[in-house]
């Protein structure tokens, strides 16, 4: 998996004097159907969440209130995303090492999720994940050079 297929996506909102409503419509506003919806709250200044990536599990992150940084890493490349707003989130497809860290005061962190959670889709370990990816990009050379 490639950082490029992790994006920012806008979501629809609502803007009202009596306060705003932003919706998330499975396969329409995110490109999976959700199966599961968590979420990170009371993080501890300075902590840090994630650690991990998935086999085939996709999420979508969004900072429903206050903010924290999203980063991603492929096996190759890492980037930074600073979420802030709750009308637009962070797609993070499968295999894509992620870290959350920089967790505002008062924070939450909602997850939509593309499957239930089954502890077998994690890669808990970073050298392991170093070594799927690069094992994927070497037989995808394979394939191209024939
Ligand atoms: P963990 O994956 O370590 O959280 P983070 O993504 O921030 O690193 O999950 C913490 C614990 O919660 C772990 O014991 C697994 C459990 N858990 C569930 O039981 N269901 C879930 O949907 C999630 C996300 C975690």
């Amino acid at each position: 998996m490639n950082l490029s297929k992790c994006r920012i996506m806008d979501l629809p909102k609502v803007a009202d004097a009596r306060g705003n409503l932003t919706f998330i419509e499975e396969n329409r506003h995110i490109p999976f159907a959700i199966k599961r919806v968590y979420y990170l709250y009371d993080v501890p200044g300075g902590e840090s969440r994630g650690g991990h990536a998935h086999k085939t599990l996709q999420q979508f992150i969004v900072a429903a209130s206050g903010s924290f940084d999203v980063i991603l890493d492929d096996g190759s490349k890492k980037k930074r995303f600073h979420l802030n707003r709750s009308y637009y989130g962070l797609y993070v497809p499968n295999m894509i090492w992620r870290e959350l860290d920089n967790f505002s005061s008062g924070s939450v962190c909602l997850v939509l999720a593309s499957d239930l959670y089954k502890a077998e889709d994690y890669i808990r370990d970073y050298e392991v994940f170093k070594q799927m990816t690069s094992k994927g990009k070497k037989k995808h050379n394979v394939r191209r050079k024939q």
